[in-house]
């Protein structure tokens, strides 16, 4: 595991940033695998201004987004698929039908989770992971529990995500309390995952995540089996 310590959001966001858009120049059909939550926003940012200038390419890019709330369809503005638009996909170009976001409103549920990993197989897997990490070590919407979950699934949001997430939401009564998350089978099998970390309130779930017992009690701990990490943490 690689660890860098930056002193600001910006450098944190622009390091995440080079690491992106290294692996898309080098492999321009690589398929990344996104993050939404307000870690991201900066990384994002950083890509759309490298894209302005010339020095990016996504039009062969695949992008498959963690998760979604079950319940709000794209044009939610808390919805995940209307924040990555927001972000990045109404600035850069991807090809529309090469980003991905889980339906949270789709009929069958359970078909729509088992459609989203086999669609991550059908791509060959993901090359490059790009993870935040909640505070309770939730990495997607991989909650707490008492066994990981290998697969893509409908998962009971817990009171104190819920709480994080309602600074988006007019009021705590709208968020979702379901979302449909990518397990940790396809975020496992990415060839490189990069968890960004902002702020000394992450710290301790940081340094516990990374240093600690592996247990599904804190589901980033997983990520200490990975092969390849790379974890940017800003002490700002
Ligand atoms: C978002 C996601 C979540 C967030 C985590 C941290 O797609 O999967 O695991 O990465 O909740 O969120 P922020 O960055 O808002 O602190």
């Amino acid at each position: 595991m690689k660890f860098i310590t930056t002193n600001s959001y910006e450098r944190l966001s622009e390091l995440a940033a080079e690491y992106i858009a290294a692996q898309v120049i080098l492999k321009p059909e690589s398929v990344l695998g996104l993050a939404t939550g307000s870690s991201p926003v900066g990384i994002y940012k950083c890509l759309t201004e490298k894209f302005r200038k010339g020095n990016l390419d996504f039009s062969k890019t695949v992008s498959i987004n963690l998760d979604e709330y079950v319940g709000l369809d794209g044009s939610h503005e808390q919805s995940y698929r209307y924040f990555m638009q927001e972000n990045l996909f109404d600035h850069v170009f991807f090809k529309p039908e090469n980003t991905f976001v889980p339906n949270g409103c789709a009929e069958d549920l359970a078909a729509e989770c088992r459609e989203y990993d086999a669609r991550v197989r059908r791509f060959g897997g993901i090359d490059l992971q790009l993870l935040g990490i909640g505070f309770d070590g939730h990495i997607g919407f991989n909650e707490p529990d008492d066994h990981f979950t290998a697969e893509t699934h409908v998962v009971d949001l817990l009171p104190s995500t819920i709480e994080a997430n309602s600074r988006f939401f007019s009021s705590i009564d709208e968020v979702p309390k379901q979302a449909i998350t990518m397990g940790m089978g396809s975020i496992m099998n990415a060839r490189k995952i990069l968890l960004i970390a902002n702020g000394q309130k992450k710290k301790e779930v940081l340094m516990e995540a990374m240093n600690g017992n592996i247990t599904p009690r804190l589901p980033a701990s997983i990520l200490q089996l990975h092969r390849d990490v790379t974890v940017i943490f800003s002490e700002e």
